[in-house]
């Protein structure tokens, strides 16, 4: 039986359905990454948009068991790629037929970027130029890249605007940002249309909590969960702009299916709210329903930016983006389901004991 983990778990607002189902329904679209934390949730949507997806994955911070669900659900819909974005013909097979590339596949952790850059230039860097290769030579029409707010750097003005020039401060942001780059240009030189979505911090369901290098709300919420303190690096004042899930996944279709061209062009897409960690931590123990939960600060992390909150104003404008999903209620969905997995879990172990 499919695990219940793998199961679709958000719903994109109608207005949206209404829009994007039309002009996806029946084409075929490639998602890079599709395997992962966000990829999983954008192929769940694509599927219930009625579209073919197919998926590159090299399996490297994933496992088989996301994908394998959707092509249960779905066998006719869903193909799987299991190769890298770097290996020309693994990408070749993925993209063949595709209208879209959603471009997710990366190394996303900042710490591990700084331990060894050249392994973070060659997948987000130099395996972003061979997506946009391979799209070019299978005649797709437009390339949706998952970008990075890290590309602000500690620039202090606030709201971001994407105006503001970039002021990397790791090698994970410097190739995120050398990919918006890498971007523009394939729509100046080679006519292959692409934009750049700037994600400020997603979080949702099915985020990895078991890494070193885990996202901060599934660390949080399933460190409690198994009595230990959460850690926060620094003094939990530096503040985020925590982005739901779903608001990404419909970032993503709304870039897919604009009518004009995007022209290489680069979209924040955040929720516009900054929370800092503590409040965050305040926020997460009230739907925990606890009074407190006792935090292990440690020294700052370098490369880490203090402060980071979106302007969505052009994604509004040029895609139609709103971050229908607040973090009240994006967050009330999320912890709610890692306490259920962390049930589950436990009585799987009380079962096999
Ligand atoms: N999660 C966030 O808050 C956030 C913020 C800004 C940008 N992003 C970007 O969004 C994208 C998706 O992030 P995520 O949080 O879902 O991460 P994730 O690690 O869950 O997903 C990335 C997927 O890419 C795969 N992958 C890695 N290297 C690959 C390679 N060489 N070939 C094929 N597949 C490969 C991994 O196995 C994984 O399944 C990334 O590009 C990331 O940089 C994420």
């Amino acid at each position: 039986m499919t695990n219940p983990a793998a199961q679709p778990t958000i719903q994109l607002p109608a207005q949206y359905v209404d829009q994007i189902r039309p002009r996806l329904a029946d084409r075929r679209v490639c998602v890079t990454g599709g395997a992962g934390f966000i990829g999983g949730h954008l192929v769940d949507a694509l599927i219930s948009m009625g579209a073919f997806v197919s998926v590159i994955d090299d399996l490297s911070n994933s496992s088989a068991e996301l994908i394998g669900s959707a092509i249960d659900r779905a066998p006719d819909r869903v193909r799987f790629v299991q190769g890298s974005i770097l290996d020309p013909g693994a990408m070749g097979s993925a993209v063949e037929g595709a209208q879209t590339v959603f471009h997710l596949a990366a190394l996303g952790s900042v710490p591990m970027s700084i331990e060894d850059p050249s392994r973070n230039w060659t997948v987000n860097g130099t395996g972003t130029m061979r997506v946009l290769q391979a799209a070019q030579n299978a005649g797709v029409e437009r390339v949706v890249y998952s970008a990075s707010s890290s590309a602000y750097g500690n620039n202090p003005a606030l709201p971001k605007l994407e105006s503001m020039a970039p002021e990397p401060e790791s090698p994970y942001a410097a190739a995120k940002y050398g990919g918006e780059s890498l971007m523009r240009t394939w729509s100046a030189c080679y006519g292959l249309d692409t934009v750049s979505l700037r994600y400020f911090n997603i979080f949702g369901t099915r985020q990895a909590a078991d890494s070193a290098y885990a996202a901060v709300i599934p660390a949080f919420v399933t460190r409690y969960l198994d009595g230990k303190s959460p850690t926060v690096f620094g003094d939990g004042e530096q503040t985020r702009d925590f982005t739901h899930v779903s608001n990404a996944v419909a970032a993503n279709l709304l870039a897919a299916v604009a009518h004009k061209p995007m022209g290489g062009r680069v979209v924040n897409i955040g929720a516009g709210v900054r929370t800092s960690v503590n409040e965050l931590v305040a926020m997460i123990a009230k739907i925990l329903g606890t009074q407190e939960i006792k935090v292990d600060y440690q020294p700052d992390r370098v490369g880490e930016v203090r402060d980071s909150v979106s302007s969505v104003e052009l994604a509004k404008s040029i895609i139609g983006y709103e971050p229908a999903t607040n973090i009240e209620i994006g967050l009330g969905q999320t912890v709610k389901w890692y306490v259920d997995q962390h049930g589950q879990n436990l009585a799987a172990k009380g079962e096999s004991s």
